[in-house]
């Protein structure tokens, strides 16, 4: 039972980050995975409860880690020399087998076409980690990242929160199917110094998070060409790097810097983690890849406060530098994550609403702007509460993304079996119909 502590409204005081909302939770992002807790679906216990679309969480190739799991016991069975060892293991280097397998990993998913050195890896606990960690060493207090819109919402938190630096939007919109372009970054930089911000870097998701596609190479280049133009730095987010439909329709930074002999490469750090490409979150491991010498020691020096247990590295050491299981789970992911792509797209059509093209990510983004009441961010929540409270759907609006465009929202398929998918869409679908009845 939970010990009652009385708490008085005038407390003794905290510090200004533990009060301060940059924290970003007041969204409605997080309103429905709240909602979701309090009455979760469930097929045949609660069949009229939310189902959560709110998560990008990969579920669909479990069964793959589950069998090697199965089929190789020593692979997390400690033993006692096992014991000794990983219990006494603290170095911020992590295992070297660990940082090959994640190197040799991260390789193979972008079809060999980059290489990585497993001596610039950094391991953080997951990507939250290691973008907060970039951040730090990149921006002081006050200074700014750019960032391109619509973005995940836990940016907010991971970038600002701690450490006092502000995002800038890149704003992006549907008329080029939200492409970042030279004109928006300019404009994004001239904003920054506006506001008297000195601009650090740009930070990009690829394949992004909302959008579930890719950037495509021209449009990396201009970014890439605008940053050294700058002369400031480039993060690229590529935690979906694994979930785009075919490994071809990816392109990593790490391949445009190898194509230019790593010109203009210090500038240019890649932030990787497994949860989502392998559906792993809650065992936290992520890297910072950095080409910067400086930001490698910092980086590892830092990441002291967010490290990986010695006994995920192990068995993820040993599962990844198994080429047969990993050569099968990237090709047998990305063909199970097309598939439910496809079925929430088909679905999402035959009920009237279209949806950007994606290419990429465990999440479509779906386009209710034609139904808004009025165009506006108050519109746009409408119909995410009727979405929330009537359809019992856990989606994420726009606006919790910094989208500046009303109606669009972030629906994830991954999460979730194949059955209660066809529910939601189903739900969708009468919500749809109910609607057309009304007007
Ligand atoms: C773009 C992006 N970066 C970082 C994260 C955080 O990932 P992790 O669980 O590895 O901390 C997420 C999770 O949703 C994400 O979408």
């Amino acid at each position: 039972m939970a010990i009652e502590i009385e708490q008085p409204s005038s407390s003794v005081e905290l510090s200004k980050i533990a009060v301060s909302d940059t924290h970003g939770e007041d969204s409605p992002y997080f309103a429905g995975w709240k909602a979701y807790d309090e009455n979760p679906y469930d097929e045949s216990s609660n069949p009229s409860g939310v189902i959560q679309m709110g998560l990008a969480e990969n579920q669909v190739s479990f069964d793959l880690v589950e069998e090697y799991l199965e089929q190789h016991p020593e692979a997390s069975n400690l033993g006692s020399k096992g014991f000794r060892e990983n219990a006494l293991f603290q170095d911020y280097h992590g295992l070297l087998s660990f940082r090959k397998a994640m190197a040799s990993f991260m390789e193979q998913i972008r079809g060999g076409r980059a290489k990585f050195d497993p001596s610039r890896i950094v391991l953080t606990a997951g990507a939250t980690a290691a973008n907060e960690l970039l951040t730090f060493i990149l921006a002081d207090p006050g200074d700014a990242l750019l960032v391109p819109t619509p973005y995940y919402p836990g940016f907010d938190r991971d970038l600002r929160w701690r450490t006092g630096v502000n995002i800038v939007p890149i704003h992006c919109d549907s008329s080029n199917s939200f492409q970042i372009t030279p004109q928006a970054l300019e404009a994004a930089y001239n904003e920054a110094e506006t506001m008297n911000m000195k601009v650090r870097g740009v930070l990009i998701t690829n394949p992004s998070n909302p959008l579930g596609a890719t950037i495509q190479t021209v449009v990396l280049q201009q970014i890439l060409d605008f940053v050294t133009e700058k002369n400031i730095h480039l993060v690229s987010d590529e935690i979906y790097s694994g979930s785009a439909f075919s490994s071809s329709e990816f392109v990593s930074i790490a391949e445009i810097l190898e194509a230019q002999q790593y010109k203009n490469s210090e500038r240019v750090h890649i932030v990787y983690s497994l949860s989502k490409d392998l559906g792993l979150p809650g065992f936290r491991v992520g890297t910072v890849y950095s080409y910067n010498d400086k930001v490698v020691t910092t980086a590892r020096r830092m990441s002291s406060f967010t490290l990986i247990s010695s006994q995920t590295q192990q068995l993820l050491a040993s599962m990844l530098s198994d080429k047969e299981f990993t050569e099968n789970y990237i090709k047998t992911n990305r063909e199970r994550l097309r598939k439910r792509y496809d079925m929430i797209i088909e679905g999402l059509k035959s009920a009237g609403i279209e949806s950007l093209k994606g290419n990429a990510g465990l999440f479509c983004w779906m386009n209710l702007g034609p139904f808004l009441d009025t165009p506006t961010r108050e519109g746009e929540l409408a119909i995410w509460n009727s979405m929330m409270y009537e359809v019992r759907l856990n989606i994420s609006p726009g606006s919790s993304c910094q989208c500046s465009e009303p109606g669009w929202f972030r629906v994830c398929f991954a999460n979730m079996s194949e059955q209660t998918l066809e529910v939601a869409l189903k739900r969708i679908h009468n919500f749809m119909e109910q609607r057309e009845r009304r007007h």
